[in-house]
C-alpha cells in the first residue's frame, strides 16, 4: 500500500468493478472521485461513505472538457485514473444498430484518451525531482483480446486498441505520468446468466473459479505500490486450457 493518501479518479462507479473498486479505496482511506451516468443504491451508498460523485456520459464528447474542469475544481491533485466504463455489445446487435459499434470505439477508446488529456490540461502532473511519476493512468481493457471472442469482434477489437495505445501514451507523457492495463477474463457472472452457461465458462479456465470483483482492487493497489511498472498490460484470468 502507498503510505499517504492517493486522489483516484474512476469512469462508471455505478456498479460492479467500478463500485467494488470506489469502495475499496475509499474504505482504504483514499479520496475517490467517481463519474456516473444513472443513479444508483450503490453510488448513493458509496457517496454517503465519501465518493465525490460526478456525472459524465463518455458519449457526449463536448462534456469531457468541462468535466475535467469540474475535477480540477474538486481536488488539487490526481494520482491515479482508471478507466473504467464500459459497454458490452454483441456483434448481432451492432449489426443491427451499427451506432452501437461506434459507441464502443467511443466509450473505450476516443473519450478516455480525450479525458485524459484534458485532465492534464486542467490538473497537469507534474515532473518529480526523484524521478517517479506524479499520476498513473490505468485502462481496464480484456483478457479474451489474447485469446479471440467470435461473437463480440467490435468489443475485443475496441479494447484492443486502447490496450495498444498504453505504450504511446507512456512515451508522451513520461517522465511525470505511467500508464498500465489491467485485462480481466471473467469476473462475474451477470445474474441472469444459467447455470449450463456459468459452467461453460469455468471449465474453460485452469483454475474453475469465479473471482469477483475484488481481484481488480487487488492489482490496482499492487500497480499504486510498485513505481516501476510502466506500459505493462496484467492478465488476470487463471490461464486457459489448451483446446478451449
Ligand atoms: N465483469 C467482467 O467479468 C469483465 C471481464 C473482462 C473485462 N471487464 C472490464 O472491466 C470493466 C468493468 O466491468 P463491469 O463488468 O463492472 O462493467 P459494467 O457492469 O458493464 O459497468 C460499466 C460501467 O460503465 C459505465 N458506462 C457505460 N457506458 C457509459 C458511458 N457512455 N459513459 C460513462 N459511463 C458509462 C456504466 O455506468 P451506467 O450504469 O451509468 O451506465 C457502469 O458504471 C470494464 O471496462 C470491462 O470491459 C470486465
Amino acid at each position: 500500500m502507498t503510505s499517504r493518501p492517493q486522489t483516484v479518479l474512476i469512469t462508471g462507479v455505478t456498479r460492479r468493478v467500478g463500485a467494488d473498486l470506489a469502495g475499496h479505496l475509499l474504505e482504504a482511506g483514499h479520496r475517490v472521485i467517481g463519474s456516473y451516468r444513472r443513479e444508483t443504491d450503490v453510488l448513493h451508498a458509496l457517496i454517503d461513505r465519501g465518493l465525490i460523485a460526478l456525472p459524465l456520459d463518455l458519449l457526449e464528447r463536448e462534456r469531457i472538457e468541462p468535466f475535467a474542469r469540474e475535477v480540477a475544481e474538486r481536488v488539487d491533485r490526481l494520482d491515479l485514473v482508471v478507466h473504467n466504463a464500459s459497454i458490452w455489445h454483441r456483434d448481432e446487435d451492432c449489426a443491427a444498430d451499427p451506432g452501437l459499434a461506434t459507441a464502443m470505439y467511443t466509450v473505450h477508446v476516443t473519450a478516455p484518451i480525450e479525458l485524459t488529456e484534458a485532465l492534464q490540461r486542467t490538473l497537469p502532473a507534474r515532473e518529480r525531482d526523484d524521478g517517479q511519476a506524479d499520476r498513473q493512468i490505468v485502462f481496464l481493457t480484456d483478457a479474451h483480446i489474447h485469446e479471440g471472442e467470435p461473437d463480440h469482434i467490435h468489443y475485443i477489437a475496441s479494447k484492443a486498441a486502447i490496450e495498444g495505445s498504453i505504450r504511446s501514451l507512456a512515451l508522451r507523457y513520461a517522465p511525470h505520468t505511467r500508464v498500465n492495463a489491467i485485462a480481466p477474463g471473467l469476473l462475474m457472472f451477470h445474474p441472469g446468466d444459467d447455470p449450463d452457461y456459468r459452467r461453460d465458462r469455468l471449465a474453460r479456465r485452469l483454475l474453475p473459479f469465479e473471482p469477483g470483483p475484488g481481484v481488480v482492487a487487488q492489482t490496482v493497489d499492487y500497480l499504486m505500490a510498485c513505481p516501476l511498472i510502466n506500459q505493462a498490460v496484467i492478465r488476470l484470468d487463471t490461464g486457459r486450457r489448451w483446446g478451449n
